[in-house]
């Protein structure tokens, strides 16, 4: 972590936005960072963000970060299909990102989002991943889809699992072994969220073929 980085999560520390042990986390208090729309300029923070999750980590399996190029053309394709794609911004940086995707290309899928989420290492566990989930999902109620769905590498992920069971997500499946990343076998564990549950008839139109 630079200086900068450092100096940044002591202040969201201070702020009492949450702490390492549970007991002490509070809720975020309004304006100390703020969940928006992410921008193009957001890109390279998020690109080193997600780089140390891809190297460090086992919540991705991709082994070697994306370059930024990448990251651009995935979070257009984000925008393209009408779903959001959130920044969580503190003191002039960004501290964490979240965006939805679909679930899978075929077209009976089309009401089912995947979301992912991913906190700056040193700022986790401080409600920064908690914030722009909630906002996420609030973006994806308003819209016309139905099941939202986390992939989450590595049944050991407490952090990912905790936060989205702290949102009412329930874990639906393990699938185990499917992934072989640093040396050693890796499960997902799937969980779920329901949207607009009280209305479930489909409101999307088949996805054009160029689509599937
Ligand atoms: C998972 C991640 C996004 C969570 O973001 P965060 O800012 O650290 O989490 P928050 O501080 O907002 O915590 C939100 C909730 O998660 C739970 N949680 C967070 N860390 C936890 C941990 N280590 N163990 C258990 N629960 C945990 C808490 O219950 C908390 O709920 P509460 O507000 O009711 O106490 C973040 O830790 C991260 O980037 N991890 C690495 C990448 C990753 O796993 N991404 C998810 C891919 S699906």
């Amino acid at each position: 972590m630079t200086a900068l980085q450092k100096t940044l999560c002591r202040i969201l520390r201070r702020d009492g936005r949450g702490h390492a042990a549970a007991a002490d986390r509070a809720p975020a208090p309004a304006g100390r960072f703020v969940v928006r729309d992410a921008s193009l300029a957001d890109m390279a923070e998020i690109q080193a963000i997600y780089a140390h999750h891809v190297i460090h980590g086992l919540a991705s399996f991709e082994e070697a970060p994306p370059p930024i190029s990448d990251m651009i053309a995935r979070r257009a394709a984000v925008l393209a299909a009408g779903l959001p794609y959130l920044a969580a911004e503190a003191d002039h940086r960004v501290v964490g990102y979240s965006y939805a995707s679909g679930y899978r290309p075929r077209p009976a899928y089309r009401h089912t989002l995947e979301v992912s989420v991913y906190v700056e290492q040193g700022c986790r566990g401080r409600g920064v991943g908690k914030a722009l989930m909630r906002e996420l999902m609030a973006r994806c109620a308003a819209g016309p889809w139905r099941q939202l769905v986390a992939v989450i590498g590595d049944s050991g992920n407490a952090g990912s699992i905790g936060l989205h069971r702290s949102l009412g997500f329930r874990p639906v499946g393990t699938l185990e072994a499917v992934g072989f990343k640093h040396d050693r076998w890796v499960d997902t564990v799937i969980m779920q969220y329901a949207l607009n549950g009280e209305d479930p008839g489909p409101r999307l139109a088949e996805a054009p073929a160029a689509a599937r």
